[in-house]
C-alpha cells in the first residue's frame, strides 16, 4: 500500500506511540485486503466500549493508546456496559462500574465524544452521501451505507481507533464502487404493520441473501425507526452491511437490478417470528431500544405506559442515547416512564451490559436484541412496542 511521507513518519514512530500503532494496524489491513492507499474519513465510530467485552487486556490496550493518541476527526462511541450516570439503578456492581469508568476515561483522554450510542446518526455524527467514514457498530455501518449512502467497511474496534488517530482508512471493500454492486434482487411481497415486522424482514432477507448485496423492491415507505431496526437485523442474520432499497437508498436508481431474485412473502415473516420467539410466558426483562430508541419511540413508550405500572418481578429498560434522554426529560416523557416503574438505560444496551445469569427471559421489539440475548442464555419474545409494554405491565407474554 502506498504511504505518503507523513504516513511513513507515523509508521516510523516519529509522531508518537498511538500514531505508530495505528499505522501498523492500517498498513496490515491494507496489505491483507489489497488497498492501494489510505483515504481520509469524515468521522469514526468506535465499538468495543463495554468492560464486559474488553476485560482488563482491553483496558490496558486503551490506556497505552491514550498516552499520546488524540483523534483527528469526529469520533463517537458505541454503547458501554452500563448507564454512566445511573448504573446502580440497573443493578451494575461497583467493581464493574469502576473498570468501565477507567475505559471511558481513556476514551476521553483520546478526545473522543463520550456519546455511547449505536445511533450516532441521531446525535450529530451524520455523514454526507458518498462520504468515507470508518464505523464499527454493525447496525450503524449498515445504516450509513444503505440509508445515508455514505461508505464504510465494518471496522473492528482497533481498526476504527487507528482510523481516528490517523484520520484515514485503507481504500478497499465498501469504499470502492465495484464492491457496492447489488447481486440479488429481493422482491418484498409482505405486509409490514409494526416495528418488529422490520426486524423479522431483516431476519428473512439476511438469511435469503446469504453473502450477497440485496436490491430490495416492493417497499412503499419506511420510517426512520423501521429502517434502523431493519439495518440491525439484516446484518445480524445476514452478512452484508449494505443493501439498496428502491425509493429509500440514495443512488439506488443508478444500480443495475440483479438477475438473481428471491421473494419475501407473509409466510416468511411469520416463520421468522416462529424462529425468533421461544416458548416462554413469564417475562423477567423487557428491553426496547435496539438500536437505541429515538425520541419518537420514547414518546410512544410514554404514551403506552401512561397510568400503568410495571409488574413486580419484571424490569422494563428503555435503552437510548443520553442526548435522546435529555430531550425526553424536557418533554416530560421521562417522568411518565419512570412513574410507571420503567428505567432508562442510557449509554448501554442488552447486548453489552453484564446481564448473563440475571434474567431468564426477555421481551423486545428487536430481532437483533433476541439474537444477542439468546447468547446471554435468555428465552426471547419479539413483538410491537404495545406488546412489550403489555408484557412489562403483566409480567407475562400473552
Ligand atoms: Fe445497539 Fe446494542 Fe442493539 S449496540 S443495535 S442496542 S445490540
Amino acid at each position: 500500500m502506498y504511504l505518503t511521507k507523513d504516513e511513513e513518519r507515523m509508521l516510523n514512530g516519529e509522531m508518537g506511540y498511538a500514531a505508530r500503532k495505528s499505522m501498523e494496524i492500517l498498513r496490515a489491513l491494507g496489505d491483507i485486503y489489497g488497498a492501494d492507499l489510505l483515504i481520509k474519513v469524515g468521522s469514526v465510530q468506535v465499538a468495543g466500549v463495554s468492560y464486559h467485552n474488553l476485560g482488563d487486556a482491553g483496558l490496558e490496550f486503551l490506556n497505552e493508546l491514550a498516552r499520546d493518541g488524540r483523534v483527528k476527526v469526529l469520533t463517537t462511541l458505541n454503547p458501554a456496559g452500563m448507564d454512566l450516570e445511573n448504573w446502580q439503578n440497573l443493578g451494575i456492581s461497583e467493581d464493574f462500574a469502576a473498570k468501565q469508568n477507567l475505559i471511558i476515561d481513556a476514551f476521553k483522554r483520546m478526545g473522543i465524544l463520550i456519546s455511547c450510542t449505536c445511533t450516532p446518526y441521531l446525535i450529530g455524527n451524520l455523514p454526507r452521501f458518498g462520504e468515507h467514514v470508518a464505523w464499527s457498530e454493525s447496525s450503524a455501518v449498515t445504516f450509513a451505507n444503505s440509508v445515508i449512502g455514505a461508505r464504510t467497511n465494518r471496522e473492528g474496534g482497533p481498526s476504527a481507533l487507528a482510523a481516528a488517530f490517523v484520520g484515514k482508512t485503507p481504500r478497499y471493500g465498501l469504499h470502492l464502487d465495484e464492491n457496492r454492486v447489488p447481486n440479488v434482487h429481493v422482491k418484498v411481497n409482505a405486509s409490514l404493520t409494526k416495528l418488529s415486522d422490520w426486524g423479522a424482514l431483516g431476519y428473512v432477507i439476511g438469511k435469503k441473501a446469504e453473502n450477497k448485496i440485496s436490491y430490495i423492491t416492493g417497499i412503499k415507505e419506511a420510517e426512520l425507526d423501521e429502517l434502523k431496526s431493519f439495518c440491525a437485523s439484516v446484518v445480524t442474520y445476514g452478512a452484508q452491511p449494505l443493501f439498496y432499497m428502491q425509493g429509500i437508498t440514495p443512488g439506488a436508481e443508478n444500480q443495475p437490478l440483479p438477475r438473481e431474485s428471491v421473494t419475501v412473502e407473509d409466510r416468511d415473516i411469520k416463520e421468522a417470528y416462529d424462529n425468533i420467539n421461544d416458548q416462554v410466558t413469564d417475562i423477567e426483562l423487557v428491553c426496547v431500544g435496539c438500536p437505541h430508541c429515538s425520541i419518537k419511540e420514547i414518546a410512544e413508550i410514554a404514551e403506552l405506559l401512561k397510568g400503568k405500572e410495571v409488574a413486580e418481578g419484571t424490569e422494563f429498560w428503555v435503552a437510548t442515547s443520553r442526548t435522546a434522554k435529555q430531550l425526553a426529560d424536557r418533554r416530560g416523557y421521562t417522568e411518565t416512564i419512570e412513574q410507571a416503574g420503567a428505567k432508562f438505560a442510557c449509554d448501554t444496551c442488552m447486548a453489552v451490559a453484564p446481564l448473563k445469569g440475571r434474567f431468564k427471559s426477555l421481551a423486545t421489539t428487536s430481532a437483533k436484541g433476541c439474537f444477542y440475548s439468546r447468547q446471554n442464555k435468555m428465552l426471547t419474545k419479539m413483538g410491537s412496542l404495545r406488546e412489550c409494554v403489555e408484557a412489562a405491565v403483566k409480567g407475562q407474554w400473552t
